[in-house]
C-alpha cells in the first residue's frame, strides 16, 4: 500500500506544480455542459494529463476514473478484462472556480479504492495536496491520516452550537439543489458555515480538526474519495445525510468529527421535512 501512496504523492506534487505555474499565466476558461457556472481551465487538463500518465506508467492494470475524462472511459470501467482490482479517483483541480478567479484555495485530490468481485469498494489510500499552502494530506487504510507527515485527528468539540462547519454548492443545476435551506439552518445552529469552494480541502479540514462537520449534495467520487478516507482515518465519521453508509459517489455526504454527527443528522432530517425541495428560486 505504501508504494501506491508514494506514487500518488509524487503525482499530486507534480500536478500541484503545474497548477502553480498555470496561476501565473493568463487563464483560459471554458464551460462544461449548459450555463456559465461549471468551469474548466487548461490547468485542469494539464494537471490531469500528468497524473494519469504517471499512474498509467506505474500501474498499467489499474482503472483510472478522472474528472476531465482522460482516464478510462465509463464503458471500460465495468467491462475491462479482470477489472481492475484497483480504481483510482482523480480530481486534478478541486476548486476550479476559485482557481479561475485567482482565489488561492484549491487542491489536487487522488484516492485509490480496492474493488472486490461484487463491485464493493474499499478505500486504500488518499492524497490531497494544496500547492499554495504546501499542505499535503495523506492517509492509508488502518494507518491514520497525516498533514505534512504529522498525525492528525478530528476535533474534540461535541456540540453543534460550538462547531464550525463547511459546505459547498453544485456547479450544475443549482436551482435544483436544496442546499440553501441547509446552509441557512446550519448557520443559525453553529459558529458558522464556511463555503470555500474545494470539497477535498473541506474534508481535510474536518480531518485535522479545523471544522467539526461538512455536508454537500451531488458530489462526485473524485471530489470525496481521498478526503473521506482522511476523515475516517483521523477518527471521524462519514455517512449519508441520514446516517446510512456513504457509497462512493452517493448523492449526499455528511462528514464530521463523530461527536456532532447525530446532532447534524437530526437537524438535516428536520430541514428535509420542513423545507420545500427544491426551494422556490426564480429561474
Ligand atoms: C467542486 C468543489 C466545490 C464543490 C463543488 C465541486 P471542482 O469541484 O469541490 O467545493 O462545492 O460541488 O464540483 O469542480 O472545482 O473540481
Ligand atoms: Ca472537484
Ligand atoms: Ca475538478
Amino acid at each position: 500500500m505504501q508504494e501506491f501512496l508514494d506514487i500518488a504523492v509524487e503525482a499530486a506534487r507534480e500536478a500541484g506544480g503545474i497548477l502553480l505555474a498555470e496561476m501565473d499565466r493568463p487563464r483560459q476558461i471554458s464551460y462544461k455542459g449548459e450555463g456559465s457556472t461549471d468551469l474548466v481551465t487548461q490547468a485542469d487538463q494539464r494537471s490531469e494529463a500528468a497524473i494519469v500518465a504517471r499512474l498509467r506508467s506505474r500501474f498499467p492494470q489499474h482503472l483510472i476514473v478522472a474528472e476531465e475524462g482522460s482516464g478510462d472511459a465509463p464503458a471500460a470501467q465495468g467491462s475491462r478484462e479482470g477489472v481492475a482490482r484497483y480504481r483510482w479517483y482523480v480530481d486534478p483541480l478541486d476548486g476550479t472556480t476559485n482557481f479561475a478567479h485567482g482565489y488561492p484555495c484549491f487542491a489536487v485530490s487522488i484516492g485509490l479504492a480496492e474493488v472486490d468481485s461484487d463491485g464493493h469498494e474499499e478505500l486504500l489510500c488518499g492524497v490531497v495536496f494544496n500547492p499554495v499552502s504546501g499542505e499535503l494530506f495523506t492517509a492509508m487504510r488502518g494507518e491514520g491520516a497525516y498533514l505534512n507527515q504529522k498525525r492528525i485527528r478530528v476535533s474534540n468539540i461535541h456540540t453543534l452550537s460550538a462547531s464550525l462547519l463547511a459546505t459547498g454548492f453544485p456547479q450544475q443545476k443549482r436551482t435544483e439543489s436544496p442546499n440553501i435551506n441547509y446552509y441557512w439552518r446550519f448557520t443559525l445552529a453553529s459558529h458558522g458555515v464556511r463555503r470555500d469552494g474545494s470539497a477535498a480541502l473541506d474534508l481535510c479540514a474536518v480531518a485535522c480538526g479545523r471544522f467539526e462537520g461538512f455536508w454537500e449534495f451531488g458530489l462526485k467520487p473524485w471530489d470525496t474519495a481521498a478526503g473521506l478516507l482522511m476523515v475516517r482515518e483521523a477518527g471521524g465519521m462519514v455517512t449519508g445525510m441520514n446516517g446510512k453508509p456513504y457509497a462512493m459517489g452517493g448523492r449526499e455526504i455528511l462528514a464530521s468529527n463523530g461527536q456532532v454527527h447525530a446532532e447534524m443528522q437530526l437537524l438535516a432530517a428536520d430541514i428535509a421535512e420542513r423545507a420545500p425541495f427544491p426551494p422556490a428560486v426564480p429561474r
